[in-house]
């Protein structure tokens, strides 16, 4: 049994003073969670949100982590000192990093080794494009986001993969449950291939892109889906709580979700 976990991604946004409230808001909210709940937040956000959050069941990630332990790489923060504040998860990979900032497959795989042998968690995001999509090359980029990403991994249960379309990141535009539930089945039979069977089976794989109180319930109901990696829907402590209760929202027959 994979235990659903929740994680929000703010992105570039709230100051710390903001976080903090925002954290504040949400203890009380889902101190009943039955899923994992985690909220990455920027890295000089981290040392107040890590004190608001003692005491409660909300975990603390971070957003990007460097591979090197230490060294001359001005601007950079190692999986150390991310530890040395109680941080649990950390993103890697998110497809934003990857337009926006060079990142790459190999250097996504240093940063997960990077993060692993510190006792960091990875969330693991990969996804295709929309042009990626429409020309039939989403399997195809999968197979290379995971063989190179995820190279040399000894047990892949102890990361969790965040599948994200990027065209339904911040778009509004989510993928159908069907059709995450599809692709998500489709990454976990490659990793089973690539790495074990086993792992496979146990490995967390969330759905990202666009999810939201409306629709939260339907994603999650997929059997291949084990959680959501949760942006804009995650900067307002009620909108994050009602996901992160999804069983208890209403069903959208929005057509375009069936
Ligand atoms: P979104 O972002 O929920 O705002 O689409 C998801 C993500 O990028 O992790």
């Amino acid at each position: 049994m994979r235990k659903p976990i929740i994680a929000g991604n703010w992105k570039m946004n709230n100051t710390a003073q903001q976080g903090v409230t925002l954290v504040k808001e949400l203890k009380p909210l889902v101190s009943n969670a039955a899923c994992e709940v985690v909220v990455c937040v920027p890295a000089i956000d981290i040392p107040a949100v890590a004190e608001a959050l003692k005491g409660s069941n909300i975990a603390l990630g971070a957003q990007n982590v460097h591979f090197a332990e230490k060294g001359a790489y001005t601007g950079e923060i190692s999986a150390e000192m991310l530890k040395d504040y109680g941080v649990k998860y950390v993103i890697i990979g998110h497809s934003e990093r990857r337009q926006y900032f060079g990142e790459t497959d190999e250097t996504v795989n240093l940063r997960t080794h990077a993060a692993l042998n510190a006792g960091l968690i990875p969330i693991l995001c990969i996804g295709e494009t929309l042009a990626e999509r429409e020309t039939g090359k989403t399997e195809e980029v999968l197979d290379r986001q995971i063989e190179q990403g995820m190279k040399g991994i000894d047990d892949i249960s102890k990361i969790v993969i965040a599948y994200e379309p990027v065209w339904a990141i911040g778009t509004g535009k989510t993928a159908t449950a069907q059709q995450a539930n599809e692709t998500i089945g489709y990454i976990r039979k490659k990793v089973a291939q690539t790495f074990c069977p086993k792992c496979a089976e146990k490995v967390r794989i969330q759905y990202g892109g666009s999810m939201n109180a409306g629709n939260c319930k339907q994603l999650m109901a997929m059997e291949e889906i084990d959680g959501g990696l949760i942006g804009g829907a995650s900067l307002k402590s009620a909108d994050f709580s009602a996901i992160v209760h999804y069983d208890a929202q209403g069903l959208k027959l929005d057509k375009d979700l069936l």
